[in-house]
């Protein structure tokens, strides 16, 4: 407990000097919809790390990766409803609704409609934005079920995917009242043909909210110009876990610089954790 009984702030290491700071808003004060310009949307992504690199493992009992309860917490949680509460669109993958489909999806899309996010979601009409961000779907295979969809209908939803993708399956999307988006040779989506096709939409402040093969992709394309990175104060160990990159090296390796660092010491329970955020080097 804080001198006034209350986890309601954390403390500011980076840039100094150091103080306490309240942890609603924190990321809200970014105004990261006002960075990106009409050729040049900003690109952002947020991931919750272990200090050993994991950002999901394998449990026993479930078909698909985990964000490990040992690292999730409601405060990292508020964090990432905030910096979705900035975006146009969010990027998701396939994997997501697959998730969803077998019960093991880590929530619903953000702005999350439970009643401590409703500050989030008001601040977002008083800033001019719709009631909550578009969605993009990345996928090669376009195995999208579209149940899982139903209850993201009020917003545009817009599937990225390749040229050499499969015609029906891209037939089928469409007659469900998706957008599909060839951005690609191939299946794969090129990051940067991607970025281009949804600033040419309007879009100006893209979240990637999904995995490893996303942000890969954004990377490669070197596209990303914000990364936030909490490091949950914990170690996990563990053979089988996804870290926050994949694929061929990125060369040369891209270098991002500190834009604040804050130490939250209330959770995960007995560790603490460090809400860092980096920007591209580009
Ligand atoms: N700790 C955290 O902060 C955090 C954040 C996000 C995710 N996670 C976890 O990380 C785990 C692993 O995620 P993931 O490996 O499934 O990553 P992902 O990037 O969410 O999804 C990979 C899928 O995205 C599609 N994809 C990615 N790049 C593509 C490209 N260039 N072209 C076409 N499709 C592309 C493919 O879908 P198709 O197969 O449909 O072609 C691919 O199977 C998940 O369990 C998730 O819960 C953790």
């Amino acid at each position: 407990m804080s001198a006034h009984g209350r986890h309601d702030t954390v403390n500011r290491l980076y840039p100094a000097p150091h103080e306490d700071i309240q942890l609603e808003g924190l990321y809200l004060d970014h105004l990261l919809h006002k960075r990106g310009q009409a050729d040049q949307p900003y690109v952002y992504s947020n991931f919750i790390t272990s200090l050993d690199g994991r950002i999901a493992v394998e449990e026993q009992g479930r078909t698909t990766h985990t964000v490990p309860a040992a690292i999730t917490n409601s405060r990292d949680w508020r964090l990432y409803q905030e910096l979705a509460g900035q975006a146009d669109i969010l990027i998701t993958s396939g994997r997501f609704y697959r998730q969803s489909r077998v019960g093991e999806a880590q929530d619903i899309l953000p702005v999350g409609d439970q009643p401590e996010f409703a500050d989030i979601r008001s601040w977002r009409i008083e800033q001019g934005l719709q009631a909550q961000p578009d969605i993009a779907i990345i996928s090669g295979s376009l195995d999208i079920p579209l149940n899982t969809l139903q209850r993201y209908r009020g917003r545009r939803l817009i599937v990225v995917t390749g040229e050499a993708a499969d015609d029906g399956k891209a037939q089928t999307l469409l007659d469900q009242g998706l957008e599909v988006v060839r951005a690609g040779a191939g299946r794969r989506v090129d990051g940067r043909l991607m970025v281009e096709r949804l600033a040419a939409t309007g879009y100006r402040s893209i979240y990637a909210i999904a995995g490893p093969g996303v942000f890969s992709t954004l990377l490669k394309a070197r596209a990303v110009d914000r990364l936030y990175l909490t490091f949950a104060c914990t170690l996990l160990g563990g053979h089988v876990f996804d870290t926050l990159t994949r694929g061929e090296p990125l060369v040369p390796a891209l270098g991002m610089r500190l834009g604040s660092l804050y130490h939250d010491m209330h959770a995960p329970a007995g560790a603490g954790q460090l809400f860092a955020m980096f920007e591209s080097g580009n």
